[in-house]
């Protein structure tokens, strides 16, 4: 395994940031993997996948291990089930549409979400009414201390919304190697009450969708709303939507009420960040290179040259100015390094 100094990982982050690694290596293998963990020459390990979660505000002073463990394979069926493992640095778009074209169903609502197969647990991805957890089986992952593969179950990941075991009392102690979803062959479970699926299916006056019609349907509205990172750099959603109880959310609609909201339990409600932050005037705003994207204001985006501290000081901006008009706290989706 060649290990490289000062090596820019421009093309390793959605964001597009040019910070450098002091150390890189990519590791094919969980031997590989292995291999790179036990290496005593190093004392700091950085452990990168898809790059499309983190926000890189300087130079990563350590080994970083880039993540490039690839195959998909199935390891059991029956006639109406599937289990299919994919390693931790299949590209999850390409998994998603391999398992359409085999007539999988469970992930086509998760189509064009970028990143690696293997990062997709650690923040349970979601979207248009579909999270990970809903069809992962298991997942392997390598303890960094102890060098040891384990196998972790769905209850143990204690998944939640943008949030798992990996992101709290396990954060930076586990590598996800590989994940195994539970997909179905025969009645699909189809999800499309989302309003804007809904939208495009009837504008094509699709009744009985296929999976692959609900992935273009995914596919179609993502395009529409949020910037490809390979034109304009971007991690998708910068902040979580905010949940908040009950007593505030009466404040709050007495105030605002036609803010948008999903109720997510008797006590709790989900304010879409979106909303929050286009009505505090930042929609579409640019601040040099560093901007709020114009169709969906719960993206920062970087048109070229911006830095991370550029793009951190955007986030901490528009922070202030939603916790100053609505009193709420924006908590980021991203991980800022
Ligand atoms: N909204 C605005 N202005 C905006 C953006 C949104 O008013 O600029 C309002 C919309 O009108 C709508 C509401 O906010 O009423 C929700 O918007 P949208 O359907 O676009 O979804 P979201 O809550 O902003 C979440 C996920 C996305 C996911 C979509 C669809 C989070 C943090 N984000 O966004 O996930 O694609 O739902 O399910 O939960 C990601 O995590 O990177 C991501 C893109």
């Amino acid at each position: 395994m060649l290990v490289e100094t000062n090596k820019s990982l421009k093309n390793f982050n959605t964001f597009g940031i040019d910070c450098k690694a002091h150390y890189y290596v990519s590791v094919a293998s969980t031997s590989q993997l292995m291999a790179m963990l036990s290496d005593n020459k190093y004392k700091a390990r950085f452990i990168l996948g898809g790059g499309s979660n983190m926000l890189l505000t300087k130079d990563i002073n350590a080994l970083v291990i880039h993540l490039n463990l690839k195959g998909i394979k199935v390891l059991s069926e029956t006639e109406d089930h599937v289990h299919i493992e994919a390693m931790a640095g299949e590209n999850w778009h390409e998994f998603v549409l391999y398992c359409i074209e085999k007539g999988y169903g469970g992930l086509e609502n998760l189509s064009l979400i970028p990143g690696n197969t293997g990062t997709t647990p650690i923040q349970n991805i979601g979207a248009y009414g579909v999270e990970l957890k809903d069809t992962f089986e298991s997942c392997k992952a390598v303890e960094i201390e102890s060098r040891t593969e384990v196998q972790f179950s769905k209850q143990a990941c204690q998944f939640g919304y943008r949030t798992s075991v990996f992101k709290n009392d396990l954060k930076d102690k586990y590598v996800i190697t590989s994940v195994v979803f539970n997909l179905t062959k025969t009645n699909h479970k189809k999800s499309t009450s989302y309003g804007a699926i809904q939208e495009q299916l009837s504008e094509q006056n699709i009744k009985e969708p296929t999976l692959k019609n609900i992935s273009d349907a995914v596919i179609a509205i993502r395009k529409s709303k949020l910037p490809d990172p390979k034109k304009i750099g971007n991690s998708g959603s910068f902040f979580k939507n905010p949940v908040i109880d009950l007593e505030r959310f009466h404040d709050f609609q007495l105030e605002f009420p036609n803010a948008p909201f999903y109720k997510v339990s008797q006590t709790e409600f989900k304010i879409p960040a979106g909303w929050l932050i286009e009505k505090a005037g930042f929609k579409g705003l640019r601040f040099g290179d560093a901007g709020v994207h114009k169709n969906q204001a719960l993206v920062l985006v970087n048109y070229g040259k911006a830095n991370g501290n550029e793009i951190l000081e955007l986030a901490m901006k528009i922070q202030k100015k939603v916790r100053k008009i609505f009193g709420i706290f924006l908590e980021p989706e991203v991980n800022i390094i």
